[in-house]
């Protein structure tokens, strides 16, 4: 990773309609324009994509999915392929969020659907993270089982292409994000498994990211001191106000 910084904003089953879409992502794009040292990624609801989607290329601005079917065609009722999305003009595509994976997705199926975001061409954002924490540090193995099973199916060839999106359960839709502290051990962690998995170089240049109750004003701090790439973004990523005053924090922090 260059020092750029990566802010993803997740905007799950939001908002409620057409224009407010447009309305967020006009303010956004007008916001990322001046910066330069941080790339945005929106992902709206698959109903929302081409609203979002600007006309021309804006520079440090792209458009991201929630998730992806890892069928390539044909009878899967109310699912968006890769290629589908390729077309749509998207970049990159979340994979396990915790909220699917507690729906019922599993790491295999994650796998495949990593493994079709990077076969269309696209960058996954893979999300990890512990359902819990306890003294014993169960949450290291856990971690570990979950990245070595979600990326089973990559190829060495592509397994810098991937980001990691470190997303602790417990963190998310809460008051507090996780303390930076804790994300700087999290995120050597994370790069020392996926050095075990395709080794030191590729794991130096992988894009880290942390989400789980981030705001405009705990931003700069995980960014500064847990050292991570970068942020995934949850309700702050609709609230247009937060987000660019978020997207501001992080264009400065070093
Ligand atoms: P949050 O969500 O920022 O609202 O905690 C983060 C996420 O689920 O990706």
């Amino acid at each position: 990773m260059t020092n750029k910084k990566l802010v993803v904003g997740n905007w799950k089953m939001n908002p409620d309609t057409e224009e407010e879409a447009k309305r967020l992502a006009r303010t956004f794009r007008r916001a990322v324009a001046g910066m330069h040292r941080t790339d945005t990624v929106i992902c709206p609801p698959y109903i929302y994509m081409s609203s979002v989607r600007p006309k021309e290329h804006v520079p440090h601005y792209h458009i991201g999915a929630q998730s992806v079917s890892f069928e390539e065609s044909g009878s899967h009722t109310g699912e968006v392929s890769a290629s589908m999305l390729k077309d749509a003009g998207v970049e990159f595509v979340i994979v396990g969020h915790s909220e699917m994976r507690a729906a019922g997705e599993s790491d295999g199926s994650v796998a495949r659907k990593t493994l079709a975001v990077l076969n269309a061409g696209m960058i996954p954002i893979l999300c990890i993270g512990e359902k819990d924490r306890d003294e014993t540090g169960s949450h290291y193995d856990s971690i570990k089982e979950q990245m070595k099973r979600s990326l089973q199916n990559i190829p060495a060839s592509k397994c810098d292409d991937v980001i990691i999106a470190y997303e602790p359960v417990w963190a998310i839709g809460v008051s507090e994000a996780m303390k930076p502290e804790d994300i700087f051990e999290m995120s050597i962690f994370i790069k020392k498994v996926y050095a075990d998995l395709f080794g030191t170089d590729v794991a130096r240049k992988i894009t880290v990211l942390y989400g789980g109750s981030v705001n405009s004003r705990n931003a700069a701090d995980i960014i500064k001191i847990g050292q991570v790439d970068g942020l995934l973004v949850g309700r702050e990523s609709v609230n247009a106000t937060g987000f660019v005053e978020l997207l501001k924090t992080v264009d400065f922090a070093d």
